[in-house]
């Protein structure tokens, strides 16, 4: 059997990212930007790993510590000089040498493509004929400066760069995506062949496609989707690329049953889970490691990261819960409730305008409106222990760290320095003084001394 026709091939990936991003123009290099809180490089190895790619190596540029950490633990390769995608290439030649199956080779700025197009490329290498190279081209709206595609009657002949191109040429509309699924063995034997006699001076991976056919080889072209395969290369691609994934997500979060009362209006992060009949209202943004279970509703106008809601809560309008909130079963938190490092437990309420901050609040305790946990004391955060069926009464300020005992009560306006038992009540707002009259006498003595001013400017 010939390895090309061996269905057990295992397939490496090579993702270029050596690139300066410099329309980008930013300090964190292109491929870090993130898209639906995962960056473009994130979720390219996302997908790579979806495939059973292995091993995955990503071409850098120098002194990019920061992209090297981002991809671990995948390894990365430098490119010192950016001589061109061929070159960039060459650099992981030593760290695949071991390797003898197919290589991709894939861009991290390109981060829409599917693991389907991936798998698509991999049947094209297997057919019997057993093309050496397989080329992702699309047809973009807009064939601009992309590389086209020749292909005569024994299909890919070569792939020639826009700045090379003849008019003839350049009006072919099958462009080359830069994606590239190639036989080890014909890429790290046919590579050093690549010369930079070209209008950009540079050693192209594309020219892999002429040599091969001169040596005799095949190549073909899979098709793939113009939307996939967009390339982000400034904020304008970016955004643009944000609201193609946005839409993924909508679409998979209400295929998998949840309602979205408005999708565009609902932002997701790529590992947001809902379960089952979950319901979200209009704006709301759910930010990197929020988990709602089976049939919760969030009422609108939130905004979560790093928190959990568990079967049954209600949460919103206006509900802001930050990393490390556990929301749990029937719990509702309401408008203007900010939760952070805290647990509500079975059936507990925090409705209106409140701070819940390094807390436990048990199990149908009520948090009144106005409660704020001061949990920071300027130096470190302290914790606050509500006990099951607690009462706190509005405007409390509990002051950390304290523990309100199991069904006890804190009085409007209390400030709680000290332990509350539990079934106690705690209070110190001040007696009450009523003054009779008072408000009547005031009013009257405001009245006329307005009136009196009035008259001197007469
Ligand atoms: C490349 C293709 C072109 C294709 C287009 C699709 C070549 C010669 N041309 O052109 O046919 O239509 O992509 O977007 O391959 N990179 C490195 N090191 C380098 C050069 C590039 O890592 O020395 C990386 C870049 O970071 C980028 C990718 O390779 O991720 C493509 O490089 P770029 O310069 O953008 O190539 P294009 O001119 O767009
Ligand atoms: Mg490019």
């Amino acid at each position: 059997m010939t390895q090309s026709s061996s269905a057990k091939r295992s397939t490496a990936a090579l993702v270029l990212a050596a690139g300066e991003g410099t329309r980008m123009k930013s300090a964190t290099p292109k491929v870090l930007h993130q898209v639906a809180g995962r960056s473009l490089i994130g979720h390219v190895l996302a997908t790579l790993t979806e495939v059973k790619a292995d091993p995955i190596v990503v071409v850098v540029g120098p002194n990019r510590d920061d992209v090297a950490a981002a991809i671990s633990p995948h390894r990365a390769v430098v490119q010192r000089e950016r001589l061109g995608t061929g070159h960039a290439v060459l650099q992981a030649r030593s760290a695949l040498k071991d390797f003898n199956g197919d290589i991709l080779v894939v861009y991290g700025d390109t981060p829409l493509v599917s693991a389907d197009t991936y798998s698509r490329m991999r049947a094209a290498r297997k057919k019997a004929s057993g093309p050496a190279v397989v080329v992702l081209g699309f047809e973009p709206a807009d064939p601009a400066a992309y590389g086209r595609l020749i292909v005569g009657a024994d299909g890919l002949e070569r792939i020639v760069e826009y700045k090379d191109a003849t008019p003839q040429e350049r009006a072919v509309r099958l462009c080359n995506s830069g994606i590239m699924l190639v036989d080890a063995a014909v890429l790290w034997r046919l590579l050093p062949k690549v010369k930079a006699n070209n209008a950009k001076g540079e050693y192209y991976l594309t020219d892999l496609v002429a040599l091969a056919r001169k040596d005799g080889l095949t190549c073909a072209v899979v098709h793939g989707e113009a939307e996939e395969l967009m390339g982000v290369n400034s904020r304008g691609e970016l955004a643009a690329a944000e609201a193609v994934v946005q839409n993924r997500l909508r679409r998979a979060a209400m295929e998998q049953g949840a309602t979205l009362r408005d999708p565009s209006t609902v932002y997701f992060s790529m590992d947001t889970r809902l379960g089952k009949d979950v319901e979200v209202g209009p704006f709301t943004v759910f930010g990197p490691g929020v988990t709602v279970a089976d049939g919760a509703v969030i009422k609108g106008f939130c905004h979560f990261e790093g928190a959990h809601i568990e079967t049954g809560a209600i949460v919103g309008p206006y509900s802001r819960l930050r990393p490390g909130a556990k929301i749990g079963a029937d719990a509702h938190v309401g408008n203007f409730v900010e939760v952070k490092n805290a647990t509500l437990e079975k059936g507990a309420k925090a409705n209106h305008l409140a701070y819940v901050g390094d807390a436990r609040v048990g199990a149908a305790a009520n948090v009144g409106a106005g409660t704020i946990t001061a949990n920071y004391d300027g130096f470190s955060k302290n914790h606050t222990d509500i006990g099951a069926g607690a009462s706190i009464g509005s405007n409390s300020v509990l002051v950390a760290p304290v523990k309100i005992g199991d069904g006890a009560m804190t009085g409007a306006g209390a400030v709680v320095r000290r332990d509350v038992p539990a079934d106690a009540l705690a209070v110190n707002a001040g007696r009450q003084e009523t003054l009779a009259g008072f408000a009547a006498k005031y009013r009257a003595k405001k009245v006329a001394e307005k009136k009196a001013a009035k008259g001197r400017k007469t």
